[in-house]
This record gives C-alpha cells, structure tokens and sequence, in this order.
C-alpha cells in the first residue's frame, strides 16, 4: 500500500491532469489511471470537479473499474454466446467459478447504469464513446443465470442496433483475450469510410 502523502501526492497530480485534459475523457485508459488513491467518494477525487461529470471519475468510477479489470484477468474462465438479433442482440456470458459469475452479474447492471445516466467508461475508445452518446435509446433485460448473466439488448434505432452488434463483439473480443483486446481502440460501425 501506499503511504497517505504520497497517495495525497498522487491525487492531486490526478486532479491536475483532470484539469489538464477537461472532463477526464481519458478514464480507465491503461496509461492514465493514476487514480491509485483513497476509494472514489471518499478521498479528495470523490469531490473534484471530475466527480460531477458526465464523462470521468464518478463514485462508481474505481468500482466499476476493479469488476471489470478482474474480468479482464479472469477472461479465460469465462464463456460467451451472441446471438444477432433484427433489433439488438441476446447474450449469455457464464463462468464455471462463481466469483467471476458473480462479478458479471455486477458488471453488467453497472454498465446499463452508466447508458441511462450518460456517466460513461473508456472514451478514449471510439466505440465505446459512441454507445455512451446512445445510450437512452438502448433497452437491456438482464436475467441472472446459475453461472452468470443473459442479456437481451435492443433499440428501435438502426443505427444504435449497430453499436449495440459491434460492442457485443468487442466484449467477445475481451473474453477471447483479456487486456490485450482492452488496450486497442474499435471503430464506430461505418465509421471506417467517413474518416
Ligand atoms: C472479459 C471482460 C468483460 C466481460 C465478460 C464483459 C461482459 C459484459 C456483458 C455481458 C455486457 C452486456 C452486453 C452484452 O452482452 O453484449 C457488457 C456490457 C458493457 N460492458 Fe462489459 N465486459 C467485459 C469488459 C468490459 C470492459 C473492459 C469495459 C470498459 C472499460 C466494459 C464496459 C461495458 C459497457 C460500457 C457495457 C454496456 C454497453 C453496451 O452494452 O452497449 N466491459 N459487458
């Protein structure tokens, strides 16, 4: 662990860059996380100005972070199933060791969350800001399962029924392959021939 004046250290360089770069846009990239300190809400980043934001550290921010690293480390004892869908997808994500079952069963309302409130993960990553810019009109029904979690995502919206497809393979990407799929960037779809 850290010592208390270092950790103070820290976060006030944290807030610095937060400052530095606006709303924190950067959250949870893997070379900007210098959030190491107290618990977000408790410590001085709880009530920075990245705290209100819509984009950044919030409350939940180191939360939901630590579920899905631990996710991310564990991504070889879990087990995915997307099924395309005219308006979304159906998912069912599972694991044979009940810890990790039960850290999808946490992560995935955690995420619907964040696409009601806009208060959103991993913008750095282009996909992923455009599912947060979408989110309102994305529909989840989550059914816990012995193992983990079935997911039923949809939208009335076409265009967000493509997110919602792309990120869908995103997340089997991490599965597949843990962090290293978590560092690289994933296009909008149909964003390859605008730019
Ligand atoms: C092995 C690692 C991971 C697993 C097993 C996992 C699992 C899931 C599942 C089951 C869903 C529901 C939607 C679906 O089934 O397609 C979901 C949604 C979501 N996940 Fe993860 N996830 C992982 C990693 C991550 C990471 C690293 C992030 C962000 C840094 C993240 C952010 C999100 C967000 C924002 C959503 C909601 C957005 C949407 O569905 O359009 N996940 N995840």
């Amino acid at each position: 662990m850290i010592g208390h004046h270092r950790t103070r250290a820290i976060a006030l360089a944290a807030l610095a860059v937060g400052l530095g770069i606006g709303l924190g846009w950067a959250a949870d990239k893997p070379m900007a996380e210098p959030q190491k300190g107290p618990p977000a809400g408790k410590g001085p980043m709880g009530k920075g100005p990245m705290g209100k934001g819509g984009q950044g550290k919030d409350a939940a921010f180191a939360t939901d972070r630590d579920t899905f690293h631990f996710l991310l480390e564990n991504h070889k004892a879990i087990t995915r199933n997307v099924k395309k869908l005219d308006n979304g997808v159906e998912t069912v994500t599972e694991s044979e060791k009940p810890e990790v079952a039960k850290k999808i069963q946490e992560h995935v309302p955690a995420m619907y969350e964040r696409l009601k409130s806009g208060k959103g993960v991993r913008y750095w990553d282009p996909l992923f800001a455009e599912a947060f810019k979408h989110g309102k009109k994305m529909k989840m029904e989550i059914t816990n399962t012995a193992k983990g979690v079935k997911v039923v995502e949809t939208s009335d919206n076409a265009d967000v029924v493509k997110i919602i497809q792309a990120h869908a393979e995103v997340v089997s990407q991490f599965v597949k392959n843990g962090f290293d799929e978590a560092h690289k960037e994933h296009p909008v779809p149909g964003s390859e021939k605008k730019k």
